[in-house]
């Protein structure tokens, strides 16, 4: 890699709009770096889709992230990283990231916690990534796992507060709140967006656990070790791609980033 490329942008990508809240993370902890931000809506949900499709998917949006000039990729979405991650990492040069150890990490922050439910996509939950990872760690915990497909797409319907998304959270619980859990890892990078819902309906007595600042802060202890952190002055910037695009994005993303982004362009793959 070239001396001056420390300057580059950092790439992200996820299937939509949940990516964003490692970005967020990433600007809190890294408020000099720019970003370019790759989300795939049109062929949003990956969590429904075949373990060979994501990994294709994930490979066309790191391609993409490349031909923007990108120093490093975070894959800011579980279900890519859970079937892609060592793909990426042995396909392409530059540093790539994801976001399933850091939300273990998270998690096994409380070394307290006993019970832990991990809600996510059908395509995260089948992978069994986190259930194997936590078990690897803490052997003795105690892991209910529930894929809730339903809820990507609320979320990207901007219905975060809608009452057809609290029915459907409340269904999901279910088996959840019967297994009894101490912590519910948000093993989607969208749903950290339900956040104070989830909070609400389980009476802020689970600790909500998801994998954005830890992995902003991995990209961090990353950077620093390569000597890759941007020294430029001028003011970083967050260039945002779509590869469809919808109006509910903007919304979403203005409400949720609090930050300047110039206009969401959209590409091809
Ligand atoms: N946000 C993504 C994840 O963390 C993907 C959701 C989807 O497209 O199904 O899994």
């Amino acid at each position: 890699m070239a001396d001056t490329d420390h300057n580059a942008p950092l790439g992200v990508f996820d299937s939509g709009v949940g990516g964003l809240t490692v970005v967020r993370a990433l600007m809190d902890v890294l408020p000099n770096e720019s970003i370019v931000y790759l989300g795939d809506t049109a062929r949003l949900p990956y969590g429904s889709k075949s373990p060979e499709t994501i990994r294709k998917f994930a490979v066309e949006d790191t391609q993409f992230l490349l031909s923007k000039g990108v120093k490093a990729i975070v894959i800011a979405c579980n279900t890519a990283t859970a079937h892609a991650l060592p793909l990426l990492q042995g396909q392409f040069q530059l540093p790539v990231i994801g976001v399933l150890q850091p939300g273990v990490e998270a998690a096994l922050a409380d070394p307290h916690c006993q019970r832990v439910g991990i809600i996510g996509t059908s395509g995260t939950i089948k992978s069994c990534a986190y259930q194997h990872a936590l078990a690897m760690r803490r052997p003795d915990l105690q892991i209910q796992a529930v894929a809730t497909p339903l809820l990507v797409p609320v979320i990207e319907e901007d219905w975060i507060d809608h009452p057809a998304t609290k029915m459907i959270v409340r269904e999901y619980l279910k088996p959840l709140l019967k297994h009894g859990m101490d912590t519910l890892v948000l093993g989607c990078t969208h749903y950290p967006l339900l956040k104070p819902l989830l909070a609400r309906m389980l009476n802020n007595r689970v600790r909500l656990v998801d994998s954005a600042l830890v992995c902003a802060e991995q990209v961090k202890v990353m950077l620093m070790e390569r000597g890759l952190l941007r020294v430029a002055k001028a003011k970083p910037k967050l260039d945002i791609f779509l590869t469809d695009l919808s109006e509910q994005f903007e919304s979403l993303a203005k409400r949720f980033l609090r930050a300047d982004f110039g206009k969401v362009q959209r590409v091809s793959l």
